[in-house]
């Protein structure tokens, strides 16, 4: 088979993007960012000892953060990192920040500023975890968008199934499933929904699917990959070897992307697949990087 070629820089900066959630959601956002800059180097982590995220207070979801990113830099020192998960983000964005000033993050905030230009009714819709829906964070965000009608609604027992069960769910039950979800959203006149938690991006084209003709659905995929996209030109124009001329070549290396796990527990059988299926190695938070 021939080998994938990629013209990358030679003095290209190959440290590796760090996205970070507690499990599953942020696959998309980081397939969508290399499908994109696929020269680039990724790292990421799923935080499974600690899901659901939802669940947790802000400041313990905040402790827990700044313990995981130390140790993500201890062992891979990243360029950037995407918190790939609107929880974390409206959590522990600001503290993230603060504590590690010399590591630029992007966060996923629900993408409330398109929903309300879209919006005839100005009624818009978040579904997202208990801790994103509860946070001060989405109110403000609501009122600077000019949102005075936001609906929150809460999904566990979504989270729980994206991450646990999504491979045993035919697509009828998916269907069902979005449908059941976007209800109370109907009832209340919303005809502009946003998916507030990155796990539910792999239930997109079922929502998208099920709310026609009432009600558009937005996510945040194409923001997120554009704004470490500027971040990426950031640190190439600021590095010392100056602007790139992307003469060189390289061979992309199969197994160059990272899936790390946190807990010390073996992998589950979901886990190995997914390190199949998207061609990252598999290792623990902790073990040593060539492991
Ligand atoms: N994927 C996460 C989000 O975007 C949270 C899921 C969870 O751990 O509760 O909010």
């Amino acid at each position: 088979m021939p080998r994938l070629i990629i013209y990358f820089n030679s003095a290209m900066d190959t440290r590796p993007v760090l996205f970070l959630d507690s499990g599953i959601g942020g696959i998309p956002y980081c397939r969508h960012f290399l499908t994109r800059n696929p020269a680039e180097r990724v790292v990421y982590l799923a935080d499974r000892l600690h899901f659901p995220y939802g669940r947790r207070d802000r400041n313990e979801l905040t402790g827990i953060l700044i313990a995981l990113v130390e140790n993500v830099i201890a062992g891979w020192n990243p360029k950037i990192a995407v918190l790939a998960c609107n929880t974390a983000t409206v959590s522990a964005l600001a503290a993230l920040r603060e504590y590690f000033p010399g590591l630029p993050f992007v966060g996923t905030v629900p993408a409330l500023k398109p929903a309300a230009l879209a919006s005839k009714t100005g009624k818009v819709g978040v579904l997202g975890t208990e801790r994103t829906i509860e946070d001060s964070y989405i109110r403000d965000l609501a009122v600077q968008n000019g949102i005075d009608n936001l609906r929150g609604i809460a999904a566990p027992a979504l989270v729980e199934l994206v991450e646990h069960r999504l491979d045993s769910v035919t697509e009828a039950e998916k269907l069902e499933m979005a449908r059941r979800y976007l209800q109370p959203f109907r009832d209340a006149g919303v005809d502009a929904l946003v998916l507030g938690c990155t796990h539910f991006l792999f239930l997109l084209d079922e929502f998208r699917r099920e709310a026609q003709p009432d009600i558009a659905v937005f996510e945040s995929l194409e923001g997120i990959t554009r704004r470490v996209e500027t971040l990426l030109g950031d640190i190439e124009r600021d590095a010392p070897h100056g602007p790139s001329d992307g003469a060189a070549r390289q061979a992309a290396e199969p197994g160059r992307n990272r899936l790390l796990l946190t807990g010390t527990a073996v992998p589950e059988d979901s886990w190995r697949q997914w390190s199949r299926r998207l061609d990252f190695a598999i290792s623990l938070l902790g073990e040593p990087c060539g492991a």
